[in-house]
């Protein structure tokens, strides 16, 4: 007879991940190029690609944010930095591009082309708006009315003074075509009393027409995320004034201090907050009911690949297993809240599989640390280049004393990752062209047209072994 450990031991759960399993073809009434990859990020936040970046410090700072954010993704900054270094580069992503500059550098008639020409090169920009005391357009003077001009001359005789300008409910399209018409690279938004509200640039609006896939929020400016501890609230603030979601990041999140000081932060922030990482379902239902609003569940603990967890402590939950954890218990919930599967993925077969079981999109910190985005330093190694990628909590971030609370020395006293090198592939764009293809194609497998059809429609089969058999000779990873 079976007692009570014997039961436990005998009643183990099989976990499944990305190697134990394959996707079954299905009936297919859709092409691949018909497949339709928009998702949701969070509650409030869509993505037109179901990708997104780890905070981690060899993968998303800026450039990366930039870039993946362009493509249809979204990029979560990591926070091995000081709060100021994290903010300032939430900032950049945002200034990056805007179809309507709200915070325009401005001058008064009264000052001197000198000074016009000077503050132009500080802020390197190459035009300043001319408004009265009352905030009022009287002109605009560009780079090339300061140059010949002798720099003792007033703004007001200097300006252009037939300014053409915009109206509030202006779109994209009627700029370009305002602008070329007249061919004028700045268009000043007015309100109906021609008091100054904006600028729109040339150079933005043709950023528009280049991505047009970018995830953008309501201004024009890309989508980016941050991650946060919950135990650092003046962080959370603070970047809680740019940026557009916060994801708590913790390696276990199904902690009562991580969730009572979650809940506090959430009431906080006033934005989109992610938590995680959560493995079982009894996290998501202790999680979610504890906690007010919870925007998006990041799933997946130990499963990284420079994880160590596993290893170490024999601590962990597959990132496919905690996705359909986390699936059925949103659904026990009643609760539609998007799933971001975290840990191990690389490549486009993996993110299908996580779709499958329930996933909205796919964190990653391998795929993306390769490349030439990733603030990650670049090697060469018997002719192949090579980026670093590294483990937030492998020896060499923890000496980054602020990565100390998520697999902290005070709190742990062993390190959980570690580093590797991971053969370099170019730029974000491509590597996303490229997922985003292999993606498409395994739906069309499926015969899912949307990632919720994927949910619905999408059956996958247990694999003995690993795929290293049953794809003998042929190259398994992305
Ligand atoms: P990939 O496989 O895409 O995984 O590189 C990225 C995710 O790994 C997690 N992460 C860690 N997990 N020890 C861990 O156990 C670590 O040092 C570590 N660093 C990152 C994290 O969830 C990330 O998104």
């Amino acid at each position: 007879m079976a007692g009570r450990f014997t039961s436990k031991l005998l009643n183990a759960p099989i976990v499944f991940n990305f190697k134990d399993l394959i996707l079954l073809p299905g009936l297919s009434r859709v092409e691949p190029s018909e497949i339709d990859l928009r998702t949701r990020f969070t509650t409030n936040i869509e993505l037109n690609l179901p990708f997104v970046s780890s905070p981690m410090d060899t993968v998303t700072e800026s450039e990366m944010a930039i870039a993946l954010a362009r493509q249809g993704g979204i990029g979560v900054i990591h926070r091995n930095c000081t709060v100021e270094e994290q903010v300032n580069m939430v900032k950049r992503v945002k200034r990056s591009e805007s179809f309507i500059i709200r915070d325009v550098l401005t001058i008064g008639p009264e000052m001197t082309v000198g000074d016009a020409h000077r503050y132009m090169r500080e802020h390197s920009i190459s035009g300043l708006p001319v408004i009265d005391g009352e905030g009022r357009l009287l002109g605009i003077i560009t780079g090339r009315d300061v140059r010949f001009a002798d720099p003792s001359l007033k703004i007001k005789d200097a300006m252009t003074k037939d300014v053409i300008t915009a109206h509030e409910g202006i779109t994209p399209e009627e700029a370009i075509e305002l602008m070329r018409r007249h061919k004028i690279e700045k268009l000043p938004v007015v309100d109906k009393d021609g008091r100054l509200t904006g600028l729109i640039t040339y150079k933005d609006v043709a950023l528009r027409k280049m991505y047009p896939n970018a995830v953008r929020d309501e201004q024009g400016r890309l989508r980016v995320a941050a991650a946060v501890s919950p135990f650092n609230l003046n962080r959370a603030k603070k970047l809680a004034k740019y940026a557009d979601a916060l994801v708590i990041d913790v390696a276990h999140f199904h902690n009562s201090n991580v969730i009572s000081a979650t809940k506090k932060l959430v009431k906080e922030v006033g934005i989109d907050v992610v938590i995680g990482n959560l493995g079982t379902r009894e996290a998501v239902l202790d999680s979610v009911s504890k906690i007010d609003e919870v925007a998006g569940l990041r799933v997946g603990i130990g499963s990284g690949s420079v994880c160590t967890t596993t290893q170490i402590t024999k601590a962990g939950a597959p990132t496919l297993f905690a996705v359909a954890q986390a699936a059925d218990a949103l659904a026990e919930l009643g609760a539609d809240i998007p799933i971001i599967a975290d840990g191990g993925i690389k490549g486009p077969g993996d993110i299908a599989l996580a779709l499958a079981l329930g996933a909205s999109s796919a964190m990653m910190g391998y795929v993306f640390a390769a490349c030439k985005e990733s603030p990650s330093p670049m090697t060469i190694i018997k002719g192949t280049y090579y980026k670093l990628h590294r483990g937030m909590g492998s020896p060499e971030a923890r000496r980054k004393r602020y990565a100390l609370d998520r697999y902290s020395q005070p709190a742990k006293g062993i390190p959980e990752g570690t580093e590797m090198w991971v053969p370099y592939k170019g730029e974000v764009a491509s590597v996303v062209a490229e997922l985003a293809a292999g993606l498409r194609a395994a739906m069309g497998y499926a015969g899912a047209a949307t990632v919720r059809e994927m949910w619905e429609k999408a059956r996958v089969a247990w694999v003995p072994g690993s795929l290293e058999g049953f794809n003998r000779g042929l190259k398994t990873e992305f």
